[in-house]
């Protein structure tokens, strides 16, 4: 039975691109799910839009010395585009900056305040006075009181993920001048959350108990065990929603309270454009309302947003939050800071046609129920031993075979056997198997028996060998090729929720577009003849994937490798200058040029080389610290410079007799203070 579905998928932040990390967690199984059920004839509607308030995108705006409304416009474009290229098929895709949007918030937040639903509270906020503003959360730095994360944010601990106030921090610091903040009273609107407390209990612990994903249901849980309290919805800043009421003048709608707005805005948005009626979508009990999101959305789409949508009164609640854990990058966090991140834009880039394989390698990897990792050996694993020698390999042999043996025309079948049968029999079930992992937010196991189907189909072809029987029974070898091409149709239809541009070139291939038969799931199920003989397939079909070689997943590495190194070099503490000395301690110090004549490894220290240095005075063994930056191979012969007489001291049992005297490049690197070399002065050493 048709239903009435409003999917949303949760609108990113627009101070960055996005990458694999959002689209394994929201977008890549928000959009197979949209598919799936618009495929299945229902009325869906795909929602997301770009989150272009929040302080994070003032913070970068301030940075690079452009308006927040210049860092939303270039990444609204970046993301929109992404989102095109992926085929993430979103019925709208709308901005927290469009009119509607701020007139819908807006409206909501005056409904709220007229029925009496905020308290307004004069608190004392931490201000800036270096700055002269208020500090929004995110304006805030301390140490959290939970876990002691010494960077958490004045709103969430990125480390432990509480939510606390910017007050409630240890040491706050000033994120704009670094200066400790002071207290400072100011007005503003709080949503008691204490007072949905009976309703969330009910509603979340009470009746979603089970169909809730256990990380879902714990997260919320563990909230509302731990005693809901009021939460401020408006703040001290100058981009965003101003809010609506009196006193509000200054201030802005929390950006928590104005982005799932987002939803509704969007979807109005696209109503109006498709001349339909949004609000069957917002508030009509038959309609299931679903939100994708990452984990560390729950709260705010569990709890708060369920709770203003109740205060509001005249709006359905969602049926289910099935969010994501984390996807960590090469055993790394994702970070978009720290540039560890494979970016869609960049990925496209160098896999060019290559988004259903990202699709797939992410969906089979998805953190569905713990935090995983994606791997560019995995990536290659799932590319090369599943969708190319699978299920590419049977598509292939079934349109290479099929015109060899007959011009690309589907045979005529003759009797079949048991073999057929039985294929015929176990096609028929994917559609539900398939159809009640995605119906249960399961879509890795989804991509798994979708790949299992393409190896029944991989396998039948291996087992009756049309290649050989052809030579002594044609006949036979009609039914086979019949059968194999129903395979491969089920498979074109099966596709199309998690590789949408793959089903496309596969129904290409088979010509489906010229077909009378209707290509549904049902059709599998019920055993419909899909392909019929005489109906004529493509001539030259390309392959559906192709290889992806070691040399490939490599240069993603170095690529990784190269944005750590970068990162740790800009991240590098510059030391202080130490203590002054005076010039009687300097000329207590006797250097000398000394040449390196021996140099092995100490055994079992990563970091000792042995060396033996003739000093001109002498030749005496130095333990130096540099064999992680040079083999002994290698400095065998150099000329140095030698501090000789440093008191000996023992090193492993060695007795080291001076020290040879280093220095670093301003990128890290360990270089010798070489007499020989032009710049042993710029290194900040004379040498006498
Ligand atoms: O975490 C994020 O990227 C947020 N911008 C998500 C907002 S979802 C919704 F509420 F709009
Ligand atoms: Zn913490």
């Amino acid at each position: 039975m048709s239903k009435r579905i409003t999917i949303t998928a949760a609108l990113p932040y627009t101070n960055g691109p996005i990458h694999i990390g959002h689209l394994a967690g929201v977008y890549v199984p928000a959009d197979i799910y949209a598919r799936y059920l618009r495929l299945q004839g229902n009325d869906v509607a795909f929602i997301c839009g770009s989150d272009e308030h929040g302080v994070p995108i003032t913070i970068k705006a301030k940075k690079e010395g452009v308006t927040p409304q210049d860092v939303v416009d270039k990444y609204n474009a970046i993301i929109k585009q992404s989102f095109v290229d992926f085929g993430i098929s979103f019925d709208n895709y709308s901005r927290t900056s469009a009119k509607v949007h701020h007139e819908t918030a807006s409206e909501f937040f005056k409904t709220l305040y007229d029925k009496g639903e905020f308290i307004e509270e004069v608190t004392e906020q931490l201000y800036d006075e270096e700055a002269k503003q208020f500090l929004a959360d995110r304006f805030v730095i301390g140490t959290c009181p939970k876990c002691g994360n010494e960077e958490s944010y004045g709103d969430q601990c990125e480390v432990c993920g509480t939510s606390h106030n910017a007050t409630d921090l240890i040491n706050p610091k000033s994120a704009i001048t670094g200066a400790t903040p002071a207290l400072k009273e100011t007005k503003h609107w709080f949503l008691p959350l204490d007072k949905h407390e009976a309703f969330l209990k009910e509603w979340i612990l009470e009746g979603h108990k089970k169909d809730w994903k256990p990380n879902v249901y714990g997260q919320c849980k563990s909230w509302i065990d731990d005693g809901l309290r009021p939460r401020a919805v408006t703040r001290d800043l100058d981009w965003g929603i101003p809010v609506p009421v009196e006193g509000g003048e200054g201030k802005v709608l929390y950006v928590w309270f104005d982005a799932p707005i987002g939803y509704i805005s969007a979807t109005k948005e696209w109503a109006e454009r498709e001349g339909k009626d949004w609000k069957p979508y917002w508030k009509d009990e038959d309609t299931k309302l679903v939100h994708f999101i990452g984990k560390d959305n729950i709260v705010f789409h569990c709890i708060i947003f369920p709770s203003m949508l109740k205060a509001e009164g005249s709006y359905i609640l969602p049926e289910n939050v099935p969010a994501n854990e984390f996807l960590n990058l090469e055993g790394n966090k994702l970070s978009t800071s720290k540039n560890w991140a494979v970016w869609l834009h960049e990925y496209l880039e160098e896999f060019p046609e290559k988004q259903d394989v990202l699709r797939y390698a992410l969906t089979a990897n998805a953190p569905e129920t713990k935090d995983n990792d994606f791997t560019w050996k995995d990536f290659q694993a799932r590319n090369n031993n599943e969708l190319v020698a699978i299920f590419g390999n049977f598509v292939n042999r079934v349109a290479v075979l099929t015109n060899k043996y007959y011009d690309g025309v589907v045979p005529q079948p003759n009797a079949f056997t048991q073999v057929d049968e039985d294929a015929m029999a176990a096609v028929k079930a994917y559609p539900s198997v398939i159809a009640s992992s995605i119906e249960r937010y399961r879509f890795r196991e989804a991509s798994q028996e979708f790949m299992n189907l393409a190896r029944l189909g991989n396998k039948y072809l291996a087992d009756e060998e049309p290649w050989k029987v052809i030579k002594e029974d044609e006949a036979r070898v009609q039914t086979i090729m019949y059968v194999a091409l129903q395979i491969a149709s089920a498979l074109a239809i099966l596709s199309e929720p998690l590789l949408p541009f793959t089903s496309n070139r596969l129904k290409d291939i088979l010509r489906a577009s010229e077909l009378e038969s209707d290509w549904t799931w049902d059709a599998i199920t019920e055993g419909r003849e899909l392909l019929p003989a005489s109906h004529k397939i493509i001539e030259k079909a390309s392959l559906l994937f192709t290889k992806i070689e070691d040399k490939e997943v490599q240069a993603q590495l170095d690529k990784l490798e190269a944005s750590k190194k970068a990162n740790e070099a800009a991240n590098k503490k510059v030391e202080p200058q130490k203590d002054t000395i005076t010039f009687e301690d300097f000329t207590k110090l006797d250097i000398r040029v000394g040449t390196i004549l021996e140099a092995e490894k100490m055994p079992k220290a990563k970091k000792l080389l042995v060396l033996k240095v003739d000093t001109g005075i002498d030749v005496r063994t130095i333990v130096s610290g540099i064999a992680e930056s040079f083999s002994a191979e290698e400095v065998v012969g150099k000329k140095v410079t030698v501090l000789v007489n440093l008191a000996p001291r023992k090193l492993r049992g060695v007795e080291s007799e001076g020290m040879i005297l280093m220095t670093e490049t301003p990128e890290g690197k360990l270089v010798f203070v070489n007499p020989d070399a032009h710049d042993a002065v710029s290194n900040g050493l004379s040498v006498s």
